[in-house]
């Protein structure tokens, strides 16, 4: 396959839509580096939670989406990619090698490109109004795309044991060394902020059917909406075959291809991980959801805004160039092994 050389200033672009991607307690944990005709992403290890996330599963999850991110964007651009993941066993944290060649998009991937700015975490009350099982068909498909598995759970006892495991995981998290100051430094923050999630993100009131994530919530939070409505949330898990840093990584790019085509379609959406990210919980998950075929990476919130609701507040990112660092001459082969 022939790569040819892409302007910087389009990588650049592509890259911050991709930086839009979703990101637990959007930390952002990625770098770029740009090679001639390639693109690589790096985890970020100095943005990890190492109390939240201590195997480092929700940061893999992150990078994966903005990789998904990155792939739509390029394409947006002109460009395919061909992504080599994990392409260096002795650097680990080299999740990605993306080479690059002309490319022409189809209409529908424009839109998936489109929907990119307009995607945001939801954690409010959804509408009881149904989402059509097309709609919901088009969601599988897309994760199952990118080699993961989305599963509707469409059972109210699934619904309640989920609830149930959130708060377990909820009380669990509360008893980890670090984990409350973690949190407390990663949210809160006020609207400028351009990581971490600002406090008007979060709704304020009482919980719809799942619990929501307790963020610090210093300053002014959301309005709540829909208070007194009930929960019309959809819950989905999103699964690969089994646990490892590259499945983690396709779980991040089925979580964007899932979010970007739901976003496209005016779906509000918001993911959950606090059960994931402590053990009794995720086996559970893993026993009663999955009935042991595969591996829980993430619990998914879908639904219709309430029909009052004002659109969600955009969260901050960090300055693209920030993000991207050169690649030293000797990693340029990286991607043409
Ligand atoms: C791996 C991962 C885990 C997440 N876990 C949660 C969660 O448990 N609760 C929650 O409310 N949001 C969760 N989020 C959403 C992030 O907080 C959100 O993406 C980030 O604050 C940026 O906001 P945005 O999605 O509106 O751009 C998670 C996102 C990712 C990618």
């Amino acid at each position: 396959m022939l790569t040819v050389p892409v302007e910087h200033a389009t990588a650049r672009a592509a890259i911050a839509l991709a930086n839009r991607a979703p990101s637990v307690h959007n930390t952002q944990p990625w770098q770029w580096r740009l090679g001639d005709s390639s693109i690589h992403l790096f985890a970020d290890s100095s943005r990890a939670l190492p109390a939240t996330d201590p195997d480092g599963r929700d940061l893999r999850i992150s990078c994966g989406a903005a990789l998904h991110h990155l792939r739509v964007a390029l394409l947006a651009a002109g460009w395919s990619s061909r992504v080599h993941r994990l392409p260096d066993p002795a650097r680990p944290g080299h999740l990605a090698a993306i080479e690059l060649y002309p490319g022409e998009p189809t209409v529908e991937q424009l839109m998936l490109a489109a929907a990119i700015d307009n995607r945001r975490s939801d954690r409010r009350v959804m509408s009881t109004w149904p989402l059509p099982h097309q709609l919901l068909e088009e969601l599988e498909r897309a994760a199952e795309v990118e080699g993961a598995a989305l599963r509707i759970l469409t059972g109210e006892a699934d619904r309640l044991h989920v609830a149930a495991l959130v708060r377990h995981a909820t009380v669990e998290q509360s008893l980890t060394p670090g984990l409350a100051e973690e949190t407390a430094a990663w949210s809160g923050r006020g609207r400028g902020s351009r990581d971490g999630v600002p406090a008007v993100n979060v709704p304020r009131g009482p919980d719809g059917a799942i619990p929501v994530r307790e963020f610090d919530v210093r300053e002014q939070q959301q309005e709540t909406l829909g208070r007194d409505e009930t929960d019309g949330t959809v819950l989905a898990l999103l699964a690969t075959v089994d646990s490892s840093p590259l499945e983690e990584l396709a779980a991040g790019e089925a979580l964007s291809a899932v979010l970007l085509a739901a976003t496209r379609w005016g779906v509000a959406s918001d993911p959950i991980s606090q059960p994931l990210e402590v053990a009794s919980t995720r086996a559970d998950l893993r026993r009663s959801l999955l009935a042991d075929w595969g591996e829980p990476q993430l619990l998914l919130r879908l639904g219709w805004a309430s029909i009052s609701a004002q659109p969600v507040p955009r969260t901050g990112r960090r300055p693209v160039d920030d993000t991207i660092a050169p690649l030293a001459a000797s990693w340029e082969t990286v991607a043409g092994e």
